[in-house]
């Protein structure tokens, strides 16, 4: 980017699981069914779903997406292996009760006040958007137009996940988030999950501007690693204070909360990086 271009934040995305719905919210069920074992079975259960659907994403590099399944199947599966690995009897009724768990996880406390604030942010609802529903279907510009990036005061919000639009609409209405989004967009419109392009694109597609106009936002490492190689301006929301991955990828802004990514979003001007540093914030030149 040069430094004398001036870009204005047009949008903030979230990533949905783990970012906004605490994945791990299934442990005290997995911990009844499973005494002693129950935080085992959630980490790899997470470990898994991502693994496969970077594989199957990974193996249609051919464009066919042959092998995309919905995530929620991909979810059930990386259930099963992970209880096959752990040997965990994993009977149906526990499988269904798991899964229901997984449909209406938690927000973390600190997901819906922050929305809220950011959807109120405006001087009034001058901004005319409208919230969607999460949807398979490429978004238009006539939708992106509509959801608040021209003329609108206060920045798009979005998901943008590689849930399935069903689970995304049970999701979000179960956290409490239901009319807080002007977008819900799901992978499954393009049959390609993180951090393929195609996927990440949905979102400059749906606000119709520039990935640096839009700030990203993910509490999983290899999320914004991809969300930056796109070319979104990025946040890494890290809940769990882990460890950058070494992919040689830095997010603009880090913090372990949510209201540290209120503050970075008031220090972004885009005109260039943004450099400021806090006890607990801390914005670095990105990739
Ligand atoms: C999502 C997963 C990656 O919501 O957390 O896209």
């Amino acid at each position: 980017m040069s430094a004398t271009t001036t870009l204005s934040l047009k949008a903030v995305i979230f990533d949905a699981y783990g970012t906004l719905f605490d994945v791990h919210s299934v442990i005290a069920a997995a911990e009844q069914i499973f005494p002693g074992r129950g935080d085992a079975l959630s980490q790899l259960w997470r470990q898994k779903q991502i693994e496969y659907t970077q594989l199957r994403t990974l193996a249609d590099a051919g464009g066919d997406a042959a092998h995309y399944r919905p995530f929620w199947d991909v979810t059930l599966d990386a259930l099963r292996f992970s209880a096959k690995k752990l040997q965990l009897t994993l009977g149906r009724t526990a499988e269904k009760r798991l899964m229901d768990e997984y449909a209406c996880l938690s927000a973390f406390p600190d997901a819906v006040p922050a929305l809220r604030l950011l959807r109120d942010a405006a001087s009034g609802s001058g901004s005319g958007s409208k919230p969607v529903s999460a949807s398979a279907s490429r978004p238009s510009p006539a939708t992106s137009s509509a959801a608040g990036t021209s003329g609108g005061s206060r920045p798009g919000l979005a998901i943008l996940s590689n849930g399935n639009p069903q689970m995304l609409d049970v999701a979000v209405k179960s956290a409490g988030m239901s009319g807080l989004f002007d977008h819900v967009l799901s992978v499954d419109a393009v049959r390609a999950y993180k951090p393929a392009p195609a996927a990440y694109a949905l979102g400059t597609q749906a606000f119709d501007v520039d990935p640096r106009e839009i700030v990203f936002v993910s509490s999983n490492g290899w999320d914004v690693a991809g969300a930056t190689w796109f070319g979104f301006t990025t946040f890494w929301l890290n809940r769990q204070n882990a460890p950058l991955e070494e992919l040689g990828v830095t997010p603009h802004g880090t913090g372990a909360g949510m209201s540290d990514l209120l503050a970075f979003l008031k220090t972004v001007t885009f005109a260039g990086r943004a450099h400021v540093t806090t006890s607990r914030i801390r914005h670095s030149p990105g990739a």
